[in-house]
């Protein structure tokens, strides 16, 4: 086991189209998965892909905690969960904007478009079949994921850049608003 160094934007192996696996039950493959498993939970991510570690291959893993999970019916908290030699395809017109980050991307957040609900499918290192259909916060993740294996970050899935910003001043504005609304509440109140 051990924890992976994490590119950040702006190396080239994160622009790169990934490469299929060949044998997903190879113990380097096994290896790898079990120390992306341990570098996301080490970083505190929802997912990481094997760009982001430098492996340009059609590898990545992801939880969804069950305080990111939206309650929809397809969109349940989930343990470390591997995708070897993905394929996704979205479903219906429901587009929406979602918060989220990226590990290669440090200290940043913005509100990127993402289809509500997609279908994929996988492997994993024993060669079981993986995936399904899946809404909210799985379908994003896996999508932000995917993305990774195609040299797709983020940024170019965006279209309105007023809403990406730091972590913290995004957090400060938020707490600022909640703190107004409060006030607000307590003036009603005392009349
Ligand atoms: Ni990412």
């Amino acid at each position: 086991m051990a924890i992976l160094k994490i590119a950040r934007m702006g190396h080239p192996v994160l622009l790169q189209h990934a490469e299929q696996v060949e044998n997903p039950g190879a113990p380097e493959i096994r290896q790898l998965v079990s120390d992306m498993i341990e570098t996301m939970i080490d970083a505190t991510g929802a997912g990481l892909a094997a760009p982001q570690v430098h492996v340009s291959k059609r590898i990545f893993v992801f939880r969804v905690n069950a305080n990111r999970a939206t309650g929809d019916a397809e969109d349940r908290p989930v343990g470390n969960t591997v995708v070897i030699n993905p394929e996704i395809e979205l479903l219906g017109e429901d587009v929406r904007l979602r918060w989220e980050g990226c590990l290669s991307i440090p200290g940043l957040r913005a509100a990127v478009p993402r289809a509500w609900r997609i279908r994929y499918k996988g492997v994993d290192c024993d060669n079981q079949p993986v995936g399904g259909e899946v809404t909210g916060f799985h379908a994003g993740v896996v999508q932000h994921e995917y993305d990774h294996l195609d040299g797709i970050m983020y940024p170019m899935r965006m279209t309105d850049f007023s809403q990406f910003g730091f972590n913290e001043e995004l957090a400060r504005v938020a707490a600022e608003q909640a703190a107004a609304i409060q006030a607000a509440a307590e003036q009603t109140g005392t009349r």
